[in-house]
């Protein structure tokens, strides 16, 4: 492929502009094997105020020109702009590492597993309406849908030799659902016979993250109970600050923290990074740039586990440019 990286940057509202800067900073000190070219766009709250539109059609018809996108984090207007791009995009996976680092204060210390949590159909995409005493949502959830999530579990098991896929439903009440997802998951089983699997409903799953996380390894599961997991994973492994993620369809991709904009601490310079940075070293390591996304994650890492600069979340007092610079400097050292 010939000229540059095309890179879309959103960085949003609240600390996902702060985050981003840490994340922009890095990648600019990075060598990559082609130059990058960054295009800055608006979406989210201030964006809807400014504009009157929270994500405007230029900006999704931008993304899908570029080779990648990097995503802050959005407030109020997170179902028009995230869910929406991971729609339009079809970003129909959403990869969710949840893992310990060293250092950190965290329930455990010992955790590596991945949600992949199915992005584009689910409770997120039927829409709402009013009913007469209330609302109704929709949860869809198709056969087309199930077979290439679970398809794209399987595969990552074998690209990334992990040996086990959990199935998480809630198929013994919604049973036409989440029946699908179960079946497809199964049936898709038969190709990859090396792989363990076994399924589980999602509240015993909910417990078993709290009282024996080390029985997972990948865990593929439909879009709200993949959102909602995820949040706790955050919680097994010390706080949203460090879940990174990567919304991921055929081709593109849009890779963002886990957590929102944050307005508890926007604009003090003490929301923690790592997520962010994190999700860039995903992001490299989708278009090809392995080496550099493994060096990113290792001065992460290491400056974690020196323990020296952490923001509050982590237990610190160092702000949100402490601890950037500081990874930069490990990844200068090549961590
Ligand atoms: P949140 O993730 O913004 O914050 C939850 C808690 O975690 C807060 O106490 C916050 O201070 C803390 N936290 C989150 N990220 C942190 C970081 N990097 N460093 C230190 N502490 C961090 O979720 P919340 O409060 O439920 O939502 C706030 C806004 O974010 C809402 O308007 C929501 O709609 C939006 N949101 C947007 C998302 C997105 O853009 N993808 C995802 C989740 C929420
Ligand atoms: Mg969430």
């Amino acid at each position: 492929m010939s000229g540059p990286y095309n890179i879309t940057v959103i960085p949003g509202d609240g600390i996902g502009k702060e985050v981003m800067e840490s994340a922009i900073q890095i990648l600019k000190t990075i060598k990559l094997k082609k130059p990058v070219q960054l295009t800055f766009l608006e979406a989210g709250d201030e964006c809807l105020k400014k504009t009157g539109t929270a994500l405007s059609d230029e900006t999704i018809q931008s993304i899908k020109k570029s080779d990648s996108c990097l995503f802050g984090a959005v407030g109020e207007t997170a179902a028009d702009v995230i869910v929406k791009l991971r729609q339009e995009l079809d970003l129909y996976i959403n990869l969710r590492p949840v893992k310990s680092y060293p250092g950190v204060d965290a329930l455990y210390n010992d955790i590596d597993f991945i949600i992949i949590r199915e992005n584009s159909e689910g409770l997120y995409s039927g829409g709402e309406e009013e009913i007469p005493d209330g609302a109704s949502a929709t949860r869809i959830i198709s056969h087309k849908g199930s077979r290439r999530i679970c398809k794209w579990a399987y595969d990552f098991a074998k690209s990334t030799n992990r040996k086990q896929i959990t199935c998480v439903h809630k198929a013994n009440v919604l049973k036409k659902t989440d029946g699908i997802f179960k079946k497809s998951f199964y049936e898709l089983h038969k190709k990859y016979p090396n792989i363990k699997v076994n399924d589980l409903y999602v509240d015993a799953t909910a417990m078993f993250f709290i009282t024996k996380p080390e029985m997972f390894d990948i865990i593929v599961t439909t879009n709200l109970f993949g959102d909602i997991l995820s949040d706790e994973g955050a919680g097994l492994v010390g706080g949203l600050g460090l879940m990174p993620s990567a919304n991921i369809g055929d081709t593109i991709g849009v890779f963002e923290p886990v957590h929102g904009s944050a307005p508890d601490i926007a604009g003090q310079n003490i929301a923690n990074p790592c997520a962010m940075i994190l999700s860039l070293a995903l992001m490299l390591n989708h278009i090809g740039e392995n080496e550099i996304g493994k060096i990113i994650e290792k001065a992460v890492i290491s400056v974690l586990s020196e323990g020296e600069t952490l923001t509050p979340d982590m237990g610190g007092t160092s702000t949100t440019e402490d601890i950037t610079n500081k990874i930069i400097e490990k990844i200068l050292k090549k961590a």
